[in-house]
């Protein structure tokens, strides 16, 4: 196994292994200047290897869950692995977090980079088609950590892929997210049912826990007594993004802003994805020993998985995941770290 330093002008530094394209560490300075990793993971890869939490992986070939890990397409119908209660979840048992990238590092005149890549045998996790993935990493001088994402497919076969490092804006192992206010740029999201699959409404935040379109603390309201939370235990749902949202970083747009008062720490996620997940780390238990011997609380990170919506190969009303043979898959999310 190999890990990868990348540096940036600013006292940036990213930590990368070939396993699972897996972010084991990302320093990022606050606004006295002092760098702190933000992210969380573990010391060793045999407890990476064990986990089923994802910490900073690469999920693929689908991220989130497919219902009862079926779907039909062009008549036929496919049996993926489940490894989710009755659904299939991040790609299966063996995901894209869990294979060895191939890895190739590359320097350019403002960034620094890695270049990941994977090919997913025909069959591989019940999915068809041969899945030639290529997942790049840089690291600018503008402090973002981009991430980009290209596929083909010698089948039709459904593709979403993410990234799914969990963040402490405070530092890695400093309590929980709790007090990080986060911003949404979504009007809508789409809520599940007890297995967290979408029932396929697309519901309006509005008057709900799930507004943050206005700056919210993360915490301000994780404990009310509210349906869609009872089932996620917590945030642990699909926002749809607004279709036009002023800021761009190219072709990406705003989704999230999360800032953590503390440290001052600001990071903004632009993407070209119609959706995120915006996990609130409901599943770390409080027993978990993290990096540097630390017990992870429960809520002590958060994700936000640029994506399209769950289980969408069974919603022909969300926007499709299909990619077809001579075709490319493209996605692309930035994050944009700052101090305020
Ligand atoms: C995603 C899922 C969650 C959970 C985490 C990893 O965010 O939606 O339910 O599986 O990944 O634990």
């Amino acid at each position: 196994m190999s890990q990868y330093t990348l540096k940036n002008a600013h006292g940036m530094e990213l930590r990368v292994l070939d396993y699972g394209g897996i972010i084991v560490s990302l320093a990022v300075p606050d606004r006295t200047g002092r760098v702190d990793d933000v992210v969380l993971g573990f010391d060793r890869l045999q407890a990476y290897e064990r986990s089923s939490l994802y910490f900073g992986a690469i999920i693929g070939r689908f991220g989130n869950r497919i219902a009862r890990g079926r779907f039909t397409l062009d008549g036929r119908t496919y049996m993926l692995a489940t490894n989710d209660g009755p659904n299939h979840l991040h790609g299966g048992v063996k995901g894209f977090d869990k294979v060895v990238w191939k890895v190739s590092p590359f320097e350019r005149q403002d960034s620094t980079g890695l270049v990941l890549r994977y090919t997913s045998p025909d069959g591989e996790e019940g999915y068809p088609g041969t899945l030639r993935t290529t997942v790049t990493y840089t690291l600018t001088d503008g402090n973002e950590l981009i991430f980009d994402y290209e596929a083909t497919s010698d089948r039709a076969t459904p593709v979403n892929l993410t990234q799914h490092s969990y963040f402490n804006l405070a530092g890695d192992g400093r309590g929980d997210v709790l007090d990080h206010v986060l911003t949404l740029k979504a009007h809508s999201f789409t809520p599940v049912d007890s297995t967290l699959i979408p029932t396929g409404e697309i519901r309006s935040v509005a008057g709900t826990p799930f507004d943050f379109r206005a700056p919210t603390a993360i915490g301000a309201r994780i404990g009310q007594d509210d349906e869609q939370l009872r089932y996620g235990g917590g945030y642990d749902h699909n926002f749809v993004l607004d279709k036009d949202r002023a800021e761009q970083r190219g072709a990406a747009m705003l989704a999230a802003r999360v800032y953590e008062p503390s440290s001052g720490r600001l990071m903004e996620v632009f993407t070209t994805e119609p959706g995120v997940q915006f996990y609130s780390g409901n599943f770390l238990d409080g027993m978990l020993t993290g990096k540097r011997g630390t017990v992870y609380p429960r809520r002590s990170g958060f994700a936000l998985e640029t994506q399209h919506f769950p289980d969408s190969p069974n919603h022909p009303d969300f926007p499709s995941t299909i990619l077809a043979p001579g075709r490319e898959y493209r996605s692309r999310t930035l994050l944009r770290f700052g101090v305020r």
